[in-house]
């Protein structure tokens, strides 16, 4: 536990943090995301400031928060790794390897190309592979969804975790990319279960909302080994937090993790609400909030602070590279 002396030098630190963001970046948004609306670029700059926060959660429990910690958001592709790891515990890695790669496709996440080779999506980041993930934790079963909610409430240790109705009605509104999507990948017997309930469950997931804090906490759980630093509770077999973590660093952030491993090196995912979960496996879990996207789809806020928490802190997976162990930095 850190002393509060400790506690007080973050929390300063963290809301500095905050506040330089705060002030910053609304000239790169490229756009919003609503749901039933889809993607869309205000004419004038909107009156309303959009919320914005950053949550830290370390793997021995404690939390430091920033700005709107408490405002639920839709987890939208986020959800998308608890329920490829929901897929691993259920299903085991071959079928799941059967079913879905784990190979960057370098393209948009709503793309609909696949990996003809081996007759899959590329990997459990892109819609598709998200669908076939969903299709095997059981699209038709009534259970399912409820298995997905009992999981995301382990890793967050919160029973406040719930689908917005409302959102999963409208995402049901403009899902006819998915749709069509899910019953290409029925015809090529890239699904088994019913495409509309796949579809649904899918889409369900997505409308889950959470807050920043609990961000930072299922990020913290996966930088735990898979259990919540605060309740203990296992949310993950530790074998499949690493497969959870491989895929998030090479595709967790679609065609802009090439730049993400190499700038910012913590692997990371995005959903389209404005949502980042980074995990330093064995530190720290990070979630940043705030709605302005980029050309990827990513959070443009989320993006900038994940880059500077992890330049100032030395968080880049191989940030010691550099360092020889006998020798000390190289000149
Ligand atoms: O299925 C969709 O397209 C949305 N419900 C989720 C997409 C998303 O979050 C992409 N992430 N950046």
């Amino acid at each position: 536990m850190a002393s509060q002396e400790t506690r007080d030098r973050i929390e300063r630190r963290l809301e500095e943090l905050y506040l330089r963001h705060l002030a910053l970046h609304d000239d790169e948004v490229a756009g919003y995301y609503e749901s039933g609306v889809g993607y869309y670029k205000p004419e004038i700059p909107e009156a309303e400031p959009k919320p914005f926060s950053i949550c830290l959660a370390s793997t021995g429990g404690e939390v430091f928060l920033a700005g709107d910690h408490e405002r639920r958001f839709a987890l939208q592709s986020i959800s998308k790794m608890f329920v490829y790891g929901l897929a691993l515990e259920l299903c085991g890695h071959e079928r799941v390897l059967a079913r879905v790669g784990v190979e960057p496709s370098g393209d948009a996440f709503n793309s609909i190309v696949f990996d003809e080779r081996n007759n899959r999506p590329f990997n459990p980041m892109v819609n598709a592979g998200a669908l076939a993930t969903t299709d095997l934790v059981g699209g038709e079963d009534a259970a399912a969804l409820e298995r997905i909610l009992e999981v995301l409430r382990r890793y967050a240790g919160s029973e406040g975790i719930e689908v917005d109705e409302s959102v999963f009605e409208a995402e049901m509104l403009t899902a006819d990319r998915n749709r069509a999507t899910a019953y290409l990948m029925r015809s090529e017997g890239m699904l088994e279960g019913d495409v509309e309930a796949t579809l649904a469950l899918y889409l369900r997931q997505c409308s889950v909302r959470v807050t920043c804090r609990e961000l930072a906490l299922i990020a913290a759980t996966l930088a735990n080994g898979g259990a919540n630093p605060a309740t203990g509770e296992r949310a993950l077999a530790p074998r499949y937090v690493r497969d959870v973590l491989s895929v998030m660093h090479t595709c967790g952030m679609y065609d802009f993790a090439g730049q993400w491993a190499y700038r910012i090196g913590i692997p990371a995912k995005s959903g389209v609400s404005g949502g980042i979960l980074a995990v330093v496996p064995g530190k720290l879990g990070i979630g940043v909030f705030s709605p302005g996207l980029d050309a990827y789809g990513n959070s443009v806020r989320g993006t900038a602070v994940c880059e500077e928490i992890s330049e100032r802190l030395g968080l880049h997976v191989f940030a010691d590279a550099g360092e020889d162990a006998l020798l000390g930095p190289a000149p």
